[in-house]
C-alpha cells in the first residue's frame, strides 16, 4: 500500500471535520493496531469505546463470514431471524421490555427523544409537555435532536438555530435540576458516565432526584449509555449501579463490534407510543449486525468479560493513582471499570501525540483529560505494559518536574470503590 497516496487522496477528496495523523491503520488483532508500515500499537482508545471484543476476534469474524454469505440485508418490512432473540437479550440485561434498533448513537438518540414526545403527546389535557432537560458538558451526538440536547458550545453554535424548548441543568447540582424542572417538561436526558465531557461520573443523589422528577412529571428518564453502556464500567449497563431503572435507555458503540448498530430499550409504558409508520429505519437491525451482535453479547458472557473489566479497571486504577503521585501536574483520576480519564493540568494533545509515537493509542476528552477505553479482553500484562509507557510519556514533557499541586481524590478510597462496583448482572 502506498501511504502517502491514500494521504494525499484523503487530503484531495474528504470533507475537512477531522484532525489526523499521518498514518494508515490497516488492521488489529486483539488488544493491538497495525500501522502501513506494520508497526504495532496498543489500543487504549478501542475506536471510541466501540471494540471492546479488541480487533478480530474468532466469534465476530465467524458470524461475520457465515451471516454475510445468507443475508446482509432484508428490510425491516419482514422479521429477520436475530432481531427478536438479540431484543429478548438486551432487555433482559437491562431490566428493560422493548427496544428499537438504529444505526448510530446519534439515531438512537433522537428516536428516545421522538419516543418521549410522542408518549407526552398521547396525554388528552393539559399544557403541552415538550421541554427537553439535559445536563451541562454532555454529549450526545450530532445529528439536530441529538445536537439539541448536547451542551457545548463549538458543537451546537455554528448550527444554530436548534430545536426549541431545551434547558440544560448543571452536572450533580440537585437544585438546579429542582429549579428547571416543571410541567412541561416531557423528557430529561442523561450520561451515567459523561465521555466526551471528560469523563465525569453523575451522583447518586442527583440520579435519585432524577428519578424521582421524572415520575412525579410522567416525563421520560432517558439514560445515554452509547458511550459507558454494554459491560464498560463492569456492569452491563452503568446505571445498574443505582437501585432505580430509567425510562429508556439509548446504547450503540459496542453493541456490533464495529457494525453500525445502535438501539433504544425502553419500558412498556414508553414503547407503547410507537404504532406502526410513527418511525423507522431502513438499515437498523439487519440481520449482520443482529448477529454479530448476539455473538458480542455472548462472548461478554463466556469469557467472563465483566470480571475482567472490574479487574483490569481495578490495575489500571491503582497505577494510575501511583503516577498522580508521580508526577503532580495529574489533577484528578476518574471513572469506572475500563472508562477512566486523567485529568491534567495542561492540554493533553501533546500527550496523545508522545503515546503515538510510543506505540500507545488514546485520546484527548475535554481538551485536559486523557481517555482510556480499551478492549474487554484487555490483559494483566497489557496494563502493565501501559502504565510503564504512560510513566514514559508523562515523564517526556517539562510538567513532569515542575508542578506543585497534589492530586485528589483520596487514592485509597476511589480504587477500593472501583474493586467492589456492585449491582452487576452477568445473566441475560
Ligand atoms: C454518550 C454518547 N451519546 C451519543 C453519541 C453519538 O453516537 P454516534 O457517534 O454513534 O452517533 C456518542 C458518541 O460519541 C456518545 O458518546
Amino acid at each position: 500500500m502506498n501511504a502517502a497516496a491514500v494521504l494525499r487522496t484523503a487530503d484531495r477528496f474528504l470533507m475537512n471535520t477531522y484532525r489526523r495523523p499521518p498514518l494508515v491503520f490497516t488492521r488489529g488483532r486483539g488488544c493491538y493496531v497495525y500501522d502501513h508500515r506494520g508497526r504495532r500499537y496498543l489500543d487504549f482508545l478501542g475506536g471510541i469505546a466501540v471494540n471492546a471484543l479488541g480487533h478480530a476476534h474468532p466469534a465476530v469474524v465467524n458470524v461475520l463470514r457465515q451471516q454475510a454469505a445468507r443475508a446482509i440485508h432484508l428490510s425491516n418490512l419482514y422479521h429477520n431471524e436475530f432481531q427478536g432473540p438479540l431484543a429478548e437479550k438486551l432487555a433482559a440485561c437491562s431490566g428493560m421490555d422493548r427496544v428499537f434498533f438504529t444505526n448510530s448513537g446519534s439515531e438512537a438518540v433522537e428516536t428516545a427523544l421522538k419516543l418521549a414526545r410522542a408518549y407526552a403527546k398521547q396525554k388528552p389535557n393539559g399544557a403541552p409537555r415538550t421541554r427537553l432537560l439535559a445536563l451541562e458538558n454532555a454529549f450526545h451526538g450530532r445529528t439536530f435532536g441529538a445536537l439539541t440536547v448536547t451542551a457545548t458550545a463549538k458543537y451546537r453554535d455554528p448550527f444554530a438555530p436548534l430545536l426549541p424548548e431545551v434547558a440544560f441543568v448543571r452536572l450533580n447540582d440537585v437544585a438546579d435540576l429542582e429549579a428547571k424542572f416543571d410541567t412541561r417538561v416531557c423528557a430529561l436526558i442523561l450520561e451515567p458516565i459523561q465521555g466526551e465531557g471528560g469523563i465525569h461520573p453523575i451522583s447518586e443523589a442527583f440520579y435519585s432526584r432524577a428519578r424521582q422528577l421524572c415520575t412525579a412529571h410522567d416525563a421520560a428518564m432517558i439514560v445515554d449509555e452509547i458511550q459507558c453502556g454494554l459491560g464498560r464500567t463492569g456492569r452491563w449497563f452503568a446505571y445498574q449501579k443505582f437501585p432505580e431503572r430509567p425510562d429508556l435507555v439509548t446504547v450503540a458503540k459496542p453493541l456490533a463490534a464495529g457494525l453500525p448498530l445502535g438501539a433504544v430499550l425502553a419500558r412498556e409504558k414508553f414503547a407503547a407510543a410507537f404504532a406502526p409508520g410513527l418511525h423507522g429505519s431502513t438499515f437498523g437491525g439487519g440481520p449482520l449486525s443482529c448477529a454479530v451482535a448476539l455473538a458480542v453479547l455472548r462472548t461478554i458472557q463466556r469469557e467472563r468479560l465483566l470480571e475482567n473489566v472490574r479487574a483490569r479497571g481495578a490495575e489500571l486504577l491503582a497505577g494510575l493513582y501511583e503516577l498522580a503521585r508521580r508526577f503532580h501536574f495529574i489533577r484528578e483520576i476518574r471513572g469506572e471499570g475500563l472508562m477512566l480519564g486523567i485529568e491534567l493540568e495542561t492540554d493533553a494533545a501533546p500527550y496523545v501525540e508522545q503515546a503515538l509515537a510510543r506505540g500507545l493509542l488514546l485520546n484527548a476528552a475535554h481538551e485536559r483529560v486523557l481517555r482510556l477505553l480499551p478492549p474487554y479482553i484487555l490483559t494483566a500484562g497489557q496494563v502493565r505494559t501501559f502504565l510503564s509507557c504512560l510513566a514514559d510519556v508523562l515523564a517526556s514533557t517539562p510538567r513532569a518536574k515542575s508542578s506543585r499541586h497534589a492530586p485528589s481524590p483520596t487514592p485509597t478510597r476511589a480504587i477500593a470503590r472501583a474493586a467492589r462496583v456492585g449491582g452487576h448482572q452477568e445473566t441475560p
